[in-house]
């Protein structure tokens, strides 16, 4: 980085907040994501808004390009800088600033910890209810940015649905506040929700304003074991008419390989399944979910099925599910993160099983997701013996064929992990030309000069 460019950025952040030392470039210029190279030309540590905004005019000033970085737990390479960017993290900004309990919102900086969330909820008798597994390092602002989901959305929905205020430092410099934390607000566009999924291309996340619900009452897990792809959606629909589910998600044998392997967990059942169910519900519905299960079994979908008597066994049933990312994450995925309506999912997976069976015969696949909001997670495992850079090219070659399934249905190609860079050039297979030109008429009125994230979601 140019020496004048370092000084200036010394001017505005105080000592140890500008870094740029080797080991710091490469912690902060990648995410989860690791065919990326990470080259940033520094990382700055904002405290105050108003570095934020100071920080912004000084990158259209000199044409500096800023990457917004959280808990980089993102798996599409939004966060990445490898270009020379200034990579600003929100690890500085990490406090709840306020709790308001009659509307039951916090004030929370964007630096803070998923988790710090939630149990910053539950000691108020609260619960934030979005939940994933990365939540004990993703932070807030990271989550607005990809309107993360994960893992029981099917009952409380996306981070979108609770948000009840921005604030925002746009690429142009310009500080908003969006909807103010209100219930109802019919004033025309309403930017929050621009924000909200943006991937950092439109400006920065400086402050949310949280929606916190009462907790859920207690819960049951229940793993099962399926006897093929086809009983999914049976499944899934017979437990449905029956009881309100808090999570449906689904994982191969092979992924519970991994996981229990690296994990060092017990397997859930004493005989192996080709796919499992993780289903989640209100204790009070033990006795209905027992007897779908037992309808289920005797309808040979359900080989056989294990149910949490405890917290603790809840947790370590949920523990199989969590933990696959992180036990496969050495084998260098290819991660694919595809939804369609939970209507179309059989056929969509039937059809998804046949262009990997064609398309990978020599690659493993590694199948899990959250099926019951439509999301398929599908990773390809690279094989030891091939170099990244070849893999990931093979896999960008026949991803075609893949996400041709998922336009077919006007499905997603990025559920919930966002386009970042790995995405990018797929987006027209969920987005016409018309809603692209669009976007990038957005991006430019919100960040004239490029600054924010350039590269990111919409190519240059
Ligand atoms: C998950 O569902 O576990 C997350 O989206 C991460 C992943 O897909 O690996
Ligand atoms: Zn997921």
């Amino acid at each position: 980085m140019r020496s004048f460019l370092l000084k200036a950025l010394k001017d505005i952040f105080t000592p140890g907040r500008v870094r740029t030392n080797a080991d710091d470039l490469a912690a902060w210029g990648v995410d989860w994501t690791r065919n990326f190279k990470a080259a940033p030309g520094a990382i700055v540590f904002p405290e105050t808004v108003d570095e934020v905004v100071a920080l912004t005019g000084l990158a259209n000033a000199q044409g500096l390009a800023l990457v917004p970085s959280g808990g980089r737990t993102g798996l599409s390479g939004g966060a990445v800088a490898a270009d020379g960017e200034v990579v600003v993290s929100f690890d500085r900004m990490n406090r709840i600033l306020a709790f308001d309990p009659v509307n039951r919102l916090a004030r929370c900086q964007a630096g803070v910890v998923t988790a710090a969330l939630q149990a910053y909820a539950h000691e108020r008798g609260l619960c934030y209810p979005v939940d994933f597994g990365s939540s004990g390092s993703s932070q807030i602002g990271g989550n607005v940015a990809t309107n993360a989901g994960g893992i029981r959305v099917i009952r409380y929905g996306l981070t979108r649905d609770w948000i009840a205020g921005l604030k925002v430092v746009a690429g142009t410099g310009a500080l908003l506040d969006c909807n103010n934390g209100l219930v109802k607000n019919a004033t025309g566009y309403d930017l929050r929700h621009l924000f909200i999924g943006s991937e950092g291309t439109l400006g920065f996340i400086v402050e949310a304003e949280v929606r916190l619900r009462p907790p859920p009452p207690p819960q049951r897990v229940m793993v099962l074991g399926l006897n093929g792809l086809a009983a999914i959606l049976p499944v899934l629909e017979a437990f449905q008419a029956a009881l309100a589910l808090s999570a449906f998600e689904f994982f191969s044998e092979l992924a519970l390989t991994h996981v229990v392997a690296h994990r060092r967990l017990q397997r859930p059942l004493d005989k192996a399944a080709p796919f499992y169910a993780l289903i989640e519900f209100d204790a009070a519905a033990e006795d209905t979910a027992l007897g779908v299960f037992q309808a289920a079994v005797e309808r040979n979908w359900v080989a056989d099925g294990v149910i949490s008597q405890s917290d603790a066994q809840a947790a370590s049933l949920w523990a199989l599910r969590e933990g696959i990312t992180e036990s496969i994450a050495p084998l260098t995925p290819y991660k694919n993160d595809l939804s369609v309506r939970v209507s179309d999912v059989p056929d969509f997976l039937d059809e998804v099983d046949r262009i990997v069976g064609e398309s990978y015969p020599e690659f493993e696949i590694c199948w899990y997701g959250h099926i019951g909001d439509g999301n398929l997670h599908l990773n390809i495992l690279k094989p030891e013996s091939l170099a990244t850079d070849e893999f990931y090219e093979q896999c960008h070659r026949i991803s075609p064929a893949l996400f041709a399934a998922v336009r077919n249905r006007g499905g997603s190609i990025s559920a919930e992990h966002g386009v970042g860079l790995l995405k990018r050039d797929f987006l027209e297979f969920s987005r016409s030309p018309a809603e692209i030109e669009l976007m990038r008429g957005v991006k430019a009125v919100f960040d004239p000069n490029g600054v924010m994230n350039p590269g990111k979601l919409l190519s240059g």
